[in-house]
């Protein structure tokens, strides 16, 4: 079952969820302990796996919103409240947002600064802005706190699914889960 039904998340649903799951964790990490590294040759190669990995999850997430689009979503999971139902869909949108916003201002911290980089040391990465030191630490200012926005949305999101599954003991977890059909 590729697509989603009326009471179930699709396959290829749970793949981008679980995928993203894991690869926008790791980015908060990757970017967090390159920006504790001392100044060094690493801490440069970590800044260029971190960047490479954002812009490759920009690419990837506009494959994901694509099918988010044409695919509906499942109803609400049996004995879940309509207005937490609702609320659960404002968080994802929320999630969503934040997905691309979090990556794009990375981007601008990038592109405003003078280093140059090329995703995976290979891939050219357009540059629109003129360098300019004044507009890079607005745009890391920024980009830390959506980052940490992002953060908390997520340790929020991953409470409510715990949540639903043990005190509540509905399906929202099962349904999303990849070893269940
Ligand atoms: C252990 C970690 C996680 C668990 C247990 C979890 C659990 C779930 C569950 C159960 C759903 C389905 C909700 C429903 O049916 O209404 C869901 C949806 C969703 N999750 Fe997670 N999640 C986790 C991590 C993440 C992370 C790190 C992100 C990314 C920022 C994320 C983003 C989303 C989004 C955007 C949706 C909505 C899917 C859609 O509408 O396409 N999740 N999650
Ligand atoms: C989902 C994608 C991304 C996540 C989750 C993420 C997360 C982070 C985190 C947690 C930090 C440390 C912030 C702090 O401690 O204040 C950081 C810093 C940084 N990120 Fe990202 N990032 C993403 C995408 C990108 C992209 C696409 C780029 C550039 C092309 C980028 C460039 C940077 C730079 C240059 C810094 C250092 C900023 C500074 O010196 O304050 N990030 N990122």
């Amino acid at each position: 079952m590729l697509k989603n039904t009326d009471d179930a998340w699709g396959i290829v649903a749970k793949a981008f969820h679980w995928v993203f799951a894991v690869i926008i964790l790791a980015q908060l990490v990757l970017g967090k302990v390159a920006e504790e590294a001392q100044v060094s040759p690493q801490k440069l190669d970590l800044f260029v796996w971190h960047k490479s990995i954002g812009v490759t999850i920009l690419l990837l997430l506009t494959l994901r919103i694509a099918w988010r689009l044409v695919n509906t979503p499942p109803k609400a999971v049996a004995g879940v409240a309509r207005w937490e139902h609702w609320a659960a869909r404002a968080g994802h949108i929320l999630l969503y947002t934040l997905m691309i916003a979090v990556p794009l201002s990375g981007w601008w911290v990038s592109d405003t600064s003078r280093i140059p980089f090329e995703a995976f040391w290979l891939v050219p990465v357009p540059d629109f802005l003129e360098a300019n030191r004044d507009a890079s630490q607005v745009a890391e200012v920024v980009h830390g706190i959506l980052t940490k926005a992002l953060l908390v949305l997520i340790v929020v999101h991953i409470v409510a699914a715990l949540r639903h599954h043990f005190i509540l003991g509905n399906d929202t977890l099962r349904r999303m889960s990849p070893f269940r059909r």
